[in-house]
């Protein structure tokens, strides 16, 4: 393949790629989005083999079948409230690739200078001819320079990159999946410990660049940055891990960047980029969605007490308990209706229920519309993709800001397994975990109906005045059979 045609192929998938990121702003466009840039990368991958003449058809699609039936098979087995540590998974990878990738190609490239290095030398102790040995001396440094700048430093990076990405999304992995304890692992001279490590790893990092053909450091800055994405992780609690994935997710295509520049690969600079550099921006929505420095979610252990004296007082004598019968009556006489769904409508896998009841009400000739919060459930569209899969059309899915005014007109709110997105306490301006965080104001609806196992609190572990209120009634049980019984109890009403 010629220079012009691999660039051309490469600024193809790369255009490719952009195109799918945008797809991926709007649910409607969101699998087209997700087709374009599978398509970018099986361009990319192809075109790669193909510059490397390795193209060997079979292999090709030996290792395309056994990824897909991998994907797949993942893909459609894991459940919806499992996907943050798919991801994570997948984002730990793409780390080890890279510390991998980077590493075999500095080591081959290091070891042969090494040999040029010892040939020249030993010409020039046999006592050569001038000319020979001159030249096998320029070959050797030329070599040694080879592995020195773009290389080195990149190779470097990659490593160290690479290899937190990889420890640190597996012990966020465990976490999500009750390996590793959920709770944040802290403990005394914490901060003096990641310091020290991330001095080692830097100074490994420094030694490869100063003398690369000392190739056995790279392994030494690979443990050290693993040890360290390790601790970094270790400390936080398992509800924060959904933003520790995206941020792990930015470094993943970090790593890949400097991967490319080790390579010298344009397409794997470009592609890395764009997944640092949304991830990064992932991370700060979500981290602006709940009113939280990423500092605060790095280093502060949110989700770890229950205030249960001050949820005693609250609650009270105040709480109004309903039942399916009497939410039923109140939804015949409805004209507006909106769900509020939450992490509590994804554990109980509860929305088939929620597209029965909205298709009732509408047949009725209610409106009907859905109340999502950015950080509802446990992972970034969450609710989204719940709602989705029962082709409940977006058309009738409201984001906060465009919800929020018309609350006061709406009659009743059903809010599904939400809490903390509901939450009042979040207008207070300091005090609590979610202060300051924008809510959806259904307690400015006529009636809230909210529908929970208990009055447990939610992910920030706060009582919620709310089911305390005089409009709220609470509708007691699991999500599902709640809203099962309230279709019934519609129908017969
Ligand atoms: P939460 O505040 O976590 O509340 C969920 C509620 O669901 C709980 O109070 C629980 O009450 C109820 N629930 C659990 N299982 C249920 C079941 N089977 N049936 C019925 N109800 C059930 O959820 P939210 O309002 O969606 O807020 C999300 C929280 O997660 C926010 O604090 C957010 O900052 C945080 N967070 C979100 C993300 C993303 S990206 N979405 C990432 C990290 C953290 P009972 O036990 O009484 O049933």
């Amino acid at each position: 393949m010629s220079d012009a045609e691999l660039n051309l192929a490469y600024l193809l998938a790369a255009a490719l790629f952009i195109f799918g990121l945008k797809g991926l702003t709007h649910p409607r466009s969101a699998v087209r989005g997700n087709i374009t840039g599978a398509i970018g990368m099986l361009i990319a991958v192809v075109v790669t083999l193909l510059d490397q003449g390795l193209l060997r058809p079979e292999l090709i699609a030996l290792g395309l079948l056994v990824g897909a039936a991998v994907g797949a098979a993942l893909a459609l087995r894991i459940r919806m409230t499992a996907m943050p540590q798919l991801v994570g998974l997948f984002n730990g990878f793409g780390g080890a690739a890279s510390v991998l990738v980077a590493g075999a190609v500095f080591i081959v490239a290091a070891h042969s200078a090494g040999a040029m290095q010892t040939a020249a030398d030993a010409a020039d102790a046999a006592g050569a001819a001038g000319a020979a040995a001159g030249a096998a001396g320029n070959a050797g440094s030329a070599a040694a320079l080879a592995v020195s700048a773009q290389e080195t430093v990149a190779t470097a990076a990659s490593g160290l990159i690479g290899a937190v990405t990889f420890f640190g999304s597996l012990v966020a992995f465990g976490k999500l999946q009750g390996l590793v304890t959920e709770k944040p692992l802290r403990y005394r001279g914490e901060q003096v410990v990641k310091v020290v490590v991330l001095l080692a790893a830097l100074a490994a990092a420094a030694m490869i660049v100063l003398e690369p053909l000392e190739t056995g450091r790279y392994w030494a800055l690979a443990a050290a940055a693993g040890l360290l994405g390790i601790l970094l992780v270790l400390p936080i609690g398992g509800a924060d891990m959904p933003i520790v994935i995206a941020l792990l997710n930015s470094y993943s295509g970090l790593a890949a960047a400097a991967t490319g520049f080790v390579l010298s690969n344009t397409v794997l600079i470009v592609a890395g980029s764009l997944v640092g550099a949304s991830g990064i921006i992932l991370t700060q929505i979500m981290c602006k969605a709940m009113n939280r420095s990423l500092a605060n979610v790095l280093f502060g252990g949110v989700g770890a007490v229950v205030e249960t004296a001050e949820q005693d007082d609250l609650y009270a004598g105040k709480v109004k308990q309903t039942s399916a019968e009497e939410v039923a009556m109140l939804l015949k006489t409805a004209r507006r209706v909106a769900f509020v769904p939450g992490y509590g409508m994804a554990v109980a896998r509860a929305q088939t229920a929620v597209r029965l009841l909205t298709e009732a009400l509408e047949r009725d000739g209610a409106t009907v519309e859905f109340g999502i919060h950015p950080v509802a459930g446990r992972m970034p569209g969450h609710m989204n993709v719940l709602l989705a899969e029962e082709r409940i059309s977006y058309d009738k899915l409201r984001e906060m800001d465009a919800i929020n005014p018309s609350f006061p007109q709406t009659d009743v709110v059903i809010v599904l397994g939400a809490n903390d997105v509901v939450n009042p306490r979040a207008r207070e301006s300091s005090g609590n975990p979610i202060a300051g965080m924008p809510i959806l104001d259904v307690d400015k609806a006529r009636t809230v109906v909210v529908i929970k196992r208990s009055l447990s609190p939610g992910f920030a572990g706060i009582a919620n005045p709310l089911f305390a209120a005089e409009n709220t009634l609470m509708l007691f049980g699991d999500g599902k059979n709640a809203m099962e019984g309230l279709v019934e109890a519609y129908k017969d009403a």
